[in-house]
């Protein structure tokens, strides 16, 4: 006697039937990147078909987000100038700052979300305050705060901190609720490792530190207990959404996570995993439409209800193909 499990994969009409783990449009959200200066839509060379744009052109990566049915982008600063303390992260007309409003004057229905983090700011280039060497987590913080205020003051719908200090969650949280930012969300970067994925994203953010790694505030790949810990401590200090950071090769950490905590989980499909997919499919080696699908499908099915990736307008160009 033997179970026939194949019953139920005869045709498309039972498999889809019984499909646990469908995309949404809605799950993506997309990375974008904007810097100084006018009149600039550059393809980004470590991230083919993704482009670094000027605020006065993001006019045209909004039609675009529209028309794919993106409805989310996290946002990304490349500055004018770095200095020790990463001043032009914070500044009012900053070059994150004067996107948000850009982005919210072309769509407001845009979700925007901000990446707050000081590796892009800095001279050199590490995510926090420099104590000689080491980065001082508890001076980071404060300037944390600060640089998430000014994106909620320019209208940004959520923060998202990914410097990975102790204790910048409850800062952010304090700092916004007393400003009067009570509706600002926090979708904390909870469980980020220190992570050869992030290569490309270096490339193209310009953020490599300038001496050293990161192994001091990023967390060990060897790590998932760890990482539990992290996740709580983020939840109690205020996090509206947590986050797994890659997301291919640590799908048993989003996994355990959606077991133990009742929050919305993102994941982030990070830019070497893009990369590589890229790199795979431009060599004839895979497919690259059914490998992204099979792969979001994946992260979904693990328990990200949501999934950063540099592939969101092309899922939500194939979703909405075969609707
Ligand atoms: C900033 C930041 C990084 C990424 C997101 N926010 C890089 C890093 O920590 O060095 C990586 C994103 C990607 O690789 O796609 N701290």
């Amino acid at each position: 006697m033997f179970t026939r499990h194949r019953r139920l994969r005869k045709n498309q009409v039972i498999r889809d039937m019984v499909r646990e783990t469908a995309l949404n449009r809605q799950d993506f959200i997309y990375p974008l990147f904007v810097v100084e200066g006018e009149n600039i839509k550059r393809e980004i060379s470590s991230l083919e078909n993704n482009y670094h744009y000027s605020v006065d052109m993001l006019h045209d990566i909004v039609d675009e987000l529209k028309d794919a049915g993106v409805k989310s982008v996290i946002l990304f600063g490349i500055p004018g100038y770095k200095d020790e303390v990463g001043t032009s992260a914070f500044e009012e007309n900053g070059i994150v700052q004067r996107a948000i409003r850009k982005l919210k004057e072309l769509n407001p229905e845009l979700f925007v979300i901000t990446d707050v983090c000081m590796c892009e700011y800095t001279s050199h280039g590490h995510c926090g305050i420099l104590n000689g060497h080491e980065v001082d987590n508890d001076k980071t913080i404060k300037y944390i705060a600060k640089i998430a205020l000014s994106h909620a003051a320019a209208g940004a719908d959520m923060v998202a901190p990914s410097d990975m200090m102790d204790g910048r969650v409850g800062a952010i949280r304090n700092t916004l609720d007393e400003n009067g930012f009570k509706d600002v969300g926090i979708m904390a970067y909870s469980a980020k490792y220190c992570s050869a994925f992030y290569g490309p994203f270096r490339e193209a953010a310009n953020s490599s530190p300038k001496f050293g790694n990161r192994k001091s505030y990023q967390m060990d790949p060897g790590n998932i207990r760890e990482a539990m810990l992290e996740i709580e401590d983020d939840i109690k200090e205020g996090a509206d959404i947590i986050m797994v950071k890659p997301a291919m090769a640590y799908l048993d950490v989003v996994k355990l996570a959606r077991e133990r905590f009742d929050v919305p989980i993102a994941t982030y499909n990070v830019s070497g995993e893009f990369a590589m997919v890229k790199a795979a499919a431009k060599a004839g080696l895979i497919n690259e439409k059914s490998i992204v699908k099979e792969m979001l499908t994946c992260m979904k099915r693990a328990g990200a209800g949501m999934i950063i990736t540099y592939y969101a307008m092309d899922i939500c160009r194939w979703i909405k193909e075969e609707n």
